[in-house]
Protein backbone atom coordinates (compact mmCIF):
# COMPACT_ATOMS: atom_id res chain seq x y z
CA UNK A 1 0.00 0.00 0.00
CA UNK A 2 1.46 3.54 -1.03
CA UNK A 3 1.93 5.39 2.11
CA UNK A 4 -0.52 8.77 2.54
CA UNK A 5 1.63 11.35 4.02
CA UNK A 6 -1.13 13.85 4.70
CA UNK A 7 -0.42 17.91 6.14
CA UNK A 8 -2.65 19.26 8.39
CA UNK A 9 -2.42 22.92 8.41
CA UNK A 10 -4.88 24.07 10.88
CA UNK A 11 -5.66 27.62 11.50
CA UNK A 12 -3.11 29.22 10.29
CA UNK A 13 -1.31 32.06 7.82
CA UNK A 14 -2.98 33.96 5.70
CA UNK A 15 -4.09 33.47 2.06
CA UNK A 16 -0.14 34.57 0.54
CA UNK A 17 1.02 32.47 3.44
CA UNK A 18 -1.10 29.40 1.88
CA UNK A 19 0.07 30.67 -1.15
CA UNK A 20 3.89 30.58 -0.50
CA UNK A 21 3.14 27.46 0.61
CA UNK A 22 1.83 25.25 -1.69
CA UNK A 23 4.32 26.74 -4.24
CA UNK A 24 6.95 25.88 -1.96
CA UNK A 25 5.78 22.12 -1.97
CA UNK A 26 5.94 21.83 -5.72
CA UNK A 27 8.83 22.96 -6.30
CA UNK A 28 9.83 20.34 -4.25
CA UNK A 29 8.20 17.52 -5.45
CA UNK A 30 8.06 18.50 -9.13
CA UNK A 31 12.03 17.88 -9.79
CA UNK A 32 11.19 14.57 -7.42
CA UNK A 33 9.51 11.79 -9.42
CA UNK A 34 10.12 9.53 -7.51
CA UNK A 35 8.61 10.74 -4.52
CA UNK A 36 5.02 10.12 -5.71
CA UNK A 37 6.03 7.00 -6.75
CA UNK A 38 6.13 5.94 -2.99
CA UNK A 39 3.88 8.03 -1.26
CA UNK A 40 0.59 9.83 -1.99
CA UNK A 41 0.22 14.16 -0.87
CA UNK A 42 -2.12 15.27 0.49
CA UNK A 43 -2.26 18.88 2.05
CA UNK A 44 -5.50 19.80 4.38
CA UNK A 45 -5.53 23.87 4.22
CA UNK A 46 -7.87 26.05 6.04
CA UNK A 47 -11.12 26.05 4.25
CA UNK A 48 -10.80 29.78 2.90
CA UNK A 49 -7.42 28.70 1.06
CA UNK A 50 -8.85 25.65 -0.92
CA UNK A 51 -9.30 27.51 -3.93
CA UNK A 52 -6.09 29.02 -3.92
CA UNK A 53 -4.35 25.84 -3.44
CA UNK A 54 -6.12 24.07 -6.22
CA UNK A 55 -5.33 26.50 -8.25
CA UNK A 56 -1.59 26.40 -7.31
CA UNK A 57 -1.52 22.15 -7.51
CA UNK A 58 -3.65 22.62 -11.45
CA UNK A 59 -1.02 20.22 -12.93
CA UNK A 60 0.68 18.47 -10.14
CA UNK A 61 -2.00 15.18 -9.64
CA UNK A 62 0.76 13.56 -7.02
CA UNK A 63 -0.24 16.53 -4.91
CA UNK A 64 -3.82 15.94 -3.31
CA UNK A 65 -6.16 18.51 -1.35
CA UNK A 66 -8.82 18.22 1.36
CA UNK A 67 -10.76 19.71 4.25
CA UNK A 68 -10.15 19.79 8.10
CA UNK A 69 -13.41 19.24 8.79
CA UNK A 70 -17.55 18.88 7.16
CA UNK A 71 -20.92 19.25 8.40
CA UNK A 72 -22.44 16.18 9.40
CA UNK A 73 -25.82 17.32 7.67
CA UNK A 74 -26.44 17.46 4.03
CA UNK A 75 -27.45 20.62 3.23
CA UNK A 76 -29.77 23.76 4.71
CA UNK A 77 -30.11 26.04 7.54
CA UNK A 78 -26.58 24.96 9.69
CA UNK A 79 -24.81 28.71 9.50
CA UNK A 80 -21.45 28.33 9.88
CA UNK A 81 -20.74 25.24 8.32
CA UNK A 82 -19.58 23.43 5.16
CA UNK A 83 -20.99 20.64 3.90
CA UNK A 84 -18.92 17.50 2.40
CA UNK A 85 -21.03 17.96 -0.73
CA UNK A 86 -19.34 21.60 -0.96
CA UNK A 87 -15.99 20.10 -0.50
CA UNK A 88 -16.29 17.80 -3.38
CA UNK A 89 -17.31 20.41 -5.39
CA UNK A 90 -14.23 22.56 -4.56
CA UNK A 91 -12.11 19.35 -5.68
CA UNK A 92 -11.62 17.96 -2.35
CA UNK A 93 -10.30 14.44 -2.16
CA UNK A 94 -10.35 13.87 1.32
CA UNK A 95 -11.76 15.59 4.80
CA UNK A 96 -10.41 14.56 8.49
CA UNK A 97 -13.00 14.12 10.45
CA UNK A 98 -13.04 13.67 14.55
CA UNK A 99 -9.60 15.67 14.87
CA UNK A 100 -8.81 15.63 18.87
CA UNK A 101 -8.54 19.17 18.49
CA UNK A 102 -12.35 19.06 17.48
CA UNK A 103 -13.03 16.67 19.91
CA UNK A 104 -12.03 18.85 22.56
CA UNK A 105 -12.95 22.65 21.28
CA UNK A 106 -16.32 21.31 19.63
CA UNK A 107 -17.16 18.70 22.08
CA UNK A 108 -17.80 16.62 18.84
CA UNK A 109 -19.12 13.03 20.04
CA UNK A 110 -18.42 9.60 17.92
CA UNK A 111 -21.98 10.09 16.97
CA UNK A 112 -21.40 13.40 15.51
CA UNK A 113 -17.93 12.35 13.75
CA UNK A 114 -19.61 9.10 11.91
CA UNK A 115 -22.25 10.95 10.77
CA UNK A 116 -19.68 13.45 9.33
CA UNK A 117 -17.92 10.21 8.29
CA UNK A 118 -21.06 9.24 6.41
CA UNK A 119 -21.95 12.49 4.71
CA UNK A 120 -18.05 12.73 2.91
CA UNK A 121 -18.81 8.90 1.68
CA UNK A 122 -21.84 9.68 0.20
CA UNK A 123 -19.99 12.73 -1.61
CA UNK A 124 -17.52 11.18 -2.63
CA UNK A 125 -14.75 12.47 -0.06
CA UNK A 126 -12.33 9.93 1.93
CA UNK A 127 -13.29 10.55 5.27
CA UNK A 128 -9.58 10.62 7.79
CA UNK A 129 -11.66 9.50 10.59
CA UNK A 130 -8.97 10.33 13.61
CA UNK A 131 -8.64 8.51 17.18
CA UNK A 132 -6.38 8.88 20.10
CA UNK A 133 -6.37 8.56 23.43
CA UNK A 134 -5.13 11.56 26.52
CA UNK A 135 -2.39 11.18 28.50
CA UNK A 136 -4.49 10.36 31.76
CA UNK A 137 -6.74 7.53 29.78
CA UNK A 138 -3.00 6.18 28.75
CA UNK A 139 -1.91 6.54 32.36
CA UNK A 140 -4.58 5.01 33.39
CA UNK A 141 -3.85 1.93 31.13
CA UNK A 142 -7.07 2.71 28.86
CA UNK A 143 -5.25 3.49 25.51
CA UNK A 144 -6.54 0.52 24.04
CA UNK A 145 -10.13 1.04 25.26
CA UNK A 146 -10.69 4.62 24.38
CA UNK A 147 -9.24 3.76 21.06
CA UNK A 148 -11.47 0.79 20.36
CA UNK A 149 -14.06 2.21 21.50
CA UNK A 150 -14.03 5.57 19.70
CA UNK A 151 -13.38 3.88 16.35
CA UNK A 152 -16.17 1.22 16.61
CA UNK A 153 -18.43 4.28 17.56
CA UNK A 154 -16.90 6.59 14.43
CA UNK A 155 -16.91 4.24 11.66
CA UNK A 156 -19.42 4.61 9.40
CA UNK A 157 -21.71 1.86 8.62
CA UNK A 158 -20.17 -0.08 5.93
CA UNK A 159 -21.56 -3.36 3.98
CA UNK A 160 -19.31 -2.93 0.82
CA UNK A 161 -15.73 -1.77 0.59
CA UNK A 162 -15.58 1.79 0.29
CA UNK A 163 -12.04 3.90 0.65
CA UNK A 164 -11.58 5.61 4.11
CA UNK A 165 -8.23 6.51 6.02
CA UNK A 166 -7.76 5.90 10.22
CA UNK A 167 -5.62 8.36 11.72
CA UNK A 168 -4.37 7.16 15.22
CA UNK A 169 -3.83 10.59 17.37
CA UNK A 170 -2.39 10.25 20.65
CA UNK A 171 -3.65 13.57 22.02
CA UNK A 172 -0.35 14.02 24.38
CA UNK A 173 1.46 13.77 21.33
CA UNK A 174 -0.12 16.96 19.23
CA UNK A 175 2.20 19.49 18.96
CA UNK A 176 4.09 18.78 22.08
CA UNK A 177 7.29 17.31 20.50
CA UNK A 178 6.41 13.71 22.56
CA UNK A 179 5.65 11.10 20.29
CA UNK A 180 5.02 7.65 20.72
CA UNK A 181 7.53 5.20 20.06
CA UNK A 182 7.44 3.14 16.62
CA UNK A 183 6.79 -0.09 19.53
CA UNK A 184 3.61 1.56 20.63
CA UNK A 185 2.21 2.77 17.23
CA UNK A 186 2.88 -0.66 15.89
CA UNK A 187 0.56 -2.08 18.87
CA UNK A 188 -1.96 0.50 18.78
CA UNK A 189 -2.21 0.17 14.50
CA UNK A 190 -2.53 -3.64 14.90
CA UNK A 191 -5.09 -3.49 17.28
CA UNK A 192 -7.07 -0.70 15.16
CA UNK A 193 -6.19 -2.88 11.98
CA UNK A 194 -7.96 -6.06 14.37
CA UNK A 195 -10.63 -3.62 15.07
CA UNK A 196 -11.70 -2.71 12.08
CA UNK A 197 -11.99 -6.32 10.73
CA UNK A 198 -14.78 -6.46 12.71
CA UNK A 199 -16.83 -3.41 11.23
CA UNK A 200 -15.75 -3.27 7.23
CA UNK A 201 -14.46 -5.31 4.05
CA UNK A 202 -11.14 -5.27 3.07
CA UNK A 203 -9.72 -3.72 6.27
CA UNK A 204 -6.62 -4.37 5.07
CA UNK A 205 -6.83 -2.04 2.28
CA UNK A 206 -7.47 0.76 5.50
CA UNK A 207 -4.54 3.58 5.87
CA UNK A 208 -3.37 3.91 9.19
CA UNK A 209 -1.98 6.92 9.43
CA UNK A 210 0.17 8.09 12.54
CA UNK A 211 -0.15 11.84 14.04
CA UNK A 212 1.59 13.30 16.98
CA UNK A 213 4.69 15.42 16.54
CA UNK A 214 5.49 13.47 13.41
CA UNK A 215 8.97 15.27 11.86
CA UNK A 216 11.44 14.73 9.39
CA UNK A 217 14.10 13.50 12.78
CA UNK A 218 10.89 10.57 13.64
CA UNK A 219 9.25 9.74 10.90
CA UNK A 220 11.43 7.20 9.29
CA UNK A 221 11.20 4.89 12.33
CA UNK A 222 7.61 5.59 12.61
CA UNK A 223 6.25 5.05 9.07
CA UNK A 224 8.18 1.86 9.31
CA UNK A 225 6.49 0.54 12.24
CA UNK A 226 4.35 -2.59 11.37
CA UNK A 227 0.29 -1.60 9.87
CA UNK A 228 1.81 2.37 9.94
CA UNK A 229 0.51 2.78 6.01
CA UNK A 230 1.42 7.02 6.34
CA UNK A 231 1.62 10.07 8.83
CA UNK A 232 -0.78 13.20 9.84
CA UNK A 233 1.38 16.46 10.14
CA UNK A 234 0.93 19.27 11.68
CA UNK A 235 3.27 21.63 12.88
CA UNK A 236 5.88 20.05 10.53
CA UNK A 237 3.61 20.12 7.22
CA UNK A 238 4.08 23.96 8.06
CA UNK A 239 7.72 24.11 6.57
CA UNK A 240 7.62 22.95 2.93
CA UNK A 241 10.99 21.09 3.49
CA UNK A 242 10.17 19.24 6.68
CA UNK A 243 7.05 18.01 5.05
CA UNK A 244 8.93 17.03 1.60
CA UNK A 245 11.29 15.62 4.19
CA UNK A 246 8.74 13.29 5.95
CA UNK A 247 7.40 11.91 2.59
CA UNK A 248 11.17 10.79 1.41
CA UNK A 249 10.81 8.76 4.45
CA UNK A 250 8.54 7.05 3.60
P1 LIG B 1 1.39 17.84 15.08
O1 LIG B 1 -0.18 17.70 14.75
O2 LIG B 1 2.12 17.15 13.97
O3 LIG B 1 1.64 19.30 15.12
O4 LIG B 1 1.62 17.17 16.38
C1 LIG B 1 -0.70 16.54 14.21
C2 LIG B 1 -2.19 16.68 14.04
O5 LIG B 1 -2.83 17.29 14.91
O6 LIG B 1 -2.77 16.22 13.05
Amino acid sequence: MKKLIAGNWKMNGSMDDARALIADVINKVEPDPDLSKSCELLVCPPVLHIPAVRHAIHGFPQIKFGAQDCSPFKNGAYTGDISAEMLKDSGCSYVIVGHSERRQYQKETDAVIQQKAERALESDVIPIICVGETAEEREAGKAEAVVSEQLKHSLPPLNTFHQIVVAYEPVWAIGTGNTASPEDAAHMHTLIRGELAQHVKDADKVRILYGGSMKPENAEALLAAENVDGGLIGGASLKAEDFIAIARAA
